[in-house]
């Protein structure tokens, strides 16, 4: 399979099949610095790693994935929707939204308010969900009033480290329902 710069192919995808837009979105996505679809492509000098980790990218695209998705539902509609209408008793629903305050690329624009709404509906719904984020102190009041279980763990920002200088973060997992996390350097807190 090629894997040039498809520029072409999103510029104009109307003059392209569906197969070759498909490929084009999945070259920029594994490509992109920092899996951004609106950026340079990612390369290092020295290493290979950049091509090493194509070439494990493409030697993974195979018929496992037709497979897992068989029985998957893919919706382009607003997370708020999507979660309202399938919540019952047993659902769960695993939010990884835009994290606020980070260079989201590609789907900036999320804002504090659509978070706030997204955390005031999984407040009040039936089922389960596992939320990924950055620590807030909106995250931390929810966290408090509804007595959400919650995980935190330093994390080193992989796109920095060729720069020399590695930036740390800290990812949060909140979840409505007691979980323990095994890895040891995760610190829970209730
Ligand atoms: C952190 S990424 C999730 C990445 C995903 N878990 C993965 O592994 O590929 C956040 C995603 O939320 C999407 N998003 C932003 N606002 C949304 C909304 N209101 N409803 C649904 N999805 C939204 C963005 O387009 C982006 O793809």
């Amino acid at each position: 399979m090629l894997t040039g710069r498809p520029k072409w192919f999103t510029i104009t995808p109307d003059l392209f099949d569906p197969v070759r837009r498909a490929w084009a979105v999945w070259v920029i996505c594994s490509q992109g610095f920092a899996s951004k679809m609106d950026g340079p492509f990612g390369f290092d000098k020295t290493n290979n790693t950049t091509s090493k980790r194509i070439a494990g990218k493409r030697d993974n695209f195979t018929e496992a994935y037709e497979k897992r998705l068989e029985k998957v539902q893919i919706e382009c509609a607003d997370a708020l929707y999507i979660i309202e209408s399938r919540d019952h008793e047993e659902a769960f629903f695993y939010c990884d939204p835009p994290y606020v305050g980070s260079n989201c690329g590609h789907y900036k624009g999320y804002t504090q308010a659509d978070y706030e709404a997204l955390l005031r509906l999984l407040s009040r719904i039936k089922g389960r969900f596992l939320l990924s984020s950055y620590p807030s102190a909106m995250l931390d009041d929810f966290i408090s009033k509804y007595g959400w279980c919650t995980a935190r763990k330093e994390m080193t920002v992989t796109v920095n480290i060729k720069n020399g200088n590695p930036k740390r973060k800290i990812e949060v997992l909140t979840a409505n329902y007691p979980f323990s996390i095994e890895a040891k350097d995760w610190q829970e807190a209730q």
